[in-house]
């Protein structure tokens, strides 16, 4: 028989002290004042991987992760680090990092005594405690900084300084809280690559919290996307891009926004799946097997999800799987431009701010918030014809079950275009529709689709 024994301090040198696994069982978290801020989570992080945290504000994302760090106690369910139920377990003892948005770094301290800190607390002799300091801001890239003040440095570089005081300890779980948010875009792109690198090198399994869809999707091993407080989809940015479970997270994911259709469903047996749009239609083929899937809803509302790289500009002509529409408007992005059709057609607005609202008042916030939103997009006034009323009251199925859920609005069909088009506003517009690439979502917002992932 093999005896094991935990020397303290003895994986070190490997560059984390050990093997880390967070897994979250039926995670409740409800404050005092009877916020459900986190509702039944279950999560299950691997060693060594970097899980992102996303959703708007408000979610719970923090809640989690203050949970995980033991600053915050979960009202019910298990908080298990490496396996073993940790809810009862002081922060210190749970050999976390945790680098906030709001970081404090020590203004009369130089930089490397910044990083050295947390060593010189463990008393790390000073010659030992220089050494990993210095190999800690080499790494990143502020080695030739150390002697000067927090306030002689760049916004960058403070955060780097703050990351280097949480990685010097080598901890086994990396907890990160928004830790960009208050960088310009550019800077913010550079430390993205750099802190998912680095942990990636060190091996630390990481959490890291954000709203941005793009850092979530660009960063993470895998995404696990939050809404109320309630998780609605966990997979890698592959994954929850390509399928994701919810319209809620088709809606939140890429840039432009995925195109929300609302399309009746009418079965051509052994034919075909027409998908009515409004003045327009696509046709599901029989032999693609989602059209059985999609048949389960013959008479009844669906929404229909494209992407703007699902839609490709055709001469007006062209035969098949296409939309004819009208240019609204555009919108140049240098690198290509938006055209935005209207086609005749009801889209399906998501309340991407998933804000919680008071329930008293159903609607009434979520639809102020969609009006900013559709002002910002359509580039006129919030006045614009909103229904939160379901049509077609009598009609058994509706798309718009829970107003602060999704709202319908006139369709804007969102296509790329090359940079600065010949078209322009008013001109007809004809795409062709790559109908391998459609969602399909049922009128409480969940992925219709065969099997799974
Ligand atoms: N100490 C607290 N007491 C009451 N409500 C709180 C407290 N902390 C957070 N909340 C509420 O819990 C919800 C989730 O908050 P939080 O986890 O900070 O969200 P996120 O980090 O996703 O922005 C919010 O509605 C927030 O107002
Ligand atoms: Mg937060």
């Amino acid at each position: 028989m093999i005896l094991v024994t935990v020397i303290p301090g003895f994986g070190r040198e490997l560059g984390r002290q050990t093997v880390t696994t967070v897994a979250l069982k039926d995670v409740t978290k409800v404050f005092q004042d009877g916020t459900v801020a986190v509702d039944t989570i279950n999560l299950d992080v691997n060693d060594g991987e970097f899980m992102v945290l996303l959703g708007p504000s408000g979610c719970g994302k923090s809640t989690v992760l203050r949970m995980v760090a033991g600053l915050e106690d979960p009202t019910s369910g298990a908080v298990m680090l490496g396996g073993e139920v940790a809810n009862d377990l002081p922060p210190r003892e749970r050999k976390i990092a945790m680098v906030f948005q709001d970081f404090a770094l020590y203004p009369h301290m130089t930089v490397g005594d910044n990083i050295g800190f947390p060593l010189r607390l463990s008393g790390i002799e000073p010659g030992p405690r220089g050494e990993r300091i210095q190999d800690v801001a080499s790494a990143l890239g502020i080695g030739d900084v150390l002697a000067r003040k927090p306030s002689q440095l760049s916004g960058g570089q403070r955060q780097r300084v703050a990351m280097g005081r949480a990685i010097v300890r080598r901890p086994g779980l990396f907890l990160m809280d928004e830790p960009l948010s208050n960088l310009d875009s550019g800077l913010r792109a550079e430390l993205r690559a750099e802190i998912s690198g680095l942990t990636r090198e060190l091996g630390v399994t990481t959490i890291y919290v954000t709203h941005d869809q793009a850092e979530a999707l660009t960063m993470a091993d895998r995404v696990a996307i939050m809404r109320k407080g309630v998780l609605q989809d966990v997979g890698t940015p592959t994954q929850v891009y390509g399928r994701p479970a919810t319209l809620y997270v088709a809606a939140f994911l890429g840039s432009p926004r995925m195109n929300l259709l609302e399309a009746s469903v009418y079965v051509h047996l052994d034919r075909y799946v027409t998908l009515n749009l409004g003045e327009q239609a696509l046709y599901l083929p029989w032999d693609d097997i989602r059209s059985r899937a999609v048949a389960h809803y013959h008479g009844e509302r669906i929404v229909v999800g494209m992407r703007a790289e699902a839609l490709t500009p055709v001469t007006p002509d062209t035969a098949g799987d296409v939309l004819h529409g009208r240019i609204r408007y555009l919108e140049h992005h240098g690198h290509e431009s938006l055209a935005f059709l209207d086609i005749g057609a009801t889209a399906i607005v998501v309340d991407e701010m998933g804000s919680r609202g008071e329930s008293s008042a159903p609607g009434q916030r979520g639809l102020r918030r969609f009006g900013q939103v559709m002002q910002r997009i359509a580039g006129r006034s919030a006045d614009a014809p909103v229904s939160a009323a379901p049509s077609g009251s009598g009609n058994r199925t509706s798309v718009l079950p829970d107003p602060g859920r999704h709202h319908r609005r006139p369709a804007e069909l969102a296509v790329r275009l090359a940079p600065y088009p010949a078209v322009s506003a008013g001109h007809p517009l004809t795409v062709q529709v790559r109908m391998d690439a459609l969602h399909f979502f049922d009128e409480r917002g969940d992925r219709i689709d065969v099997g799974w992932r």
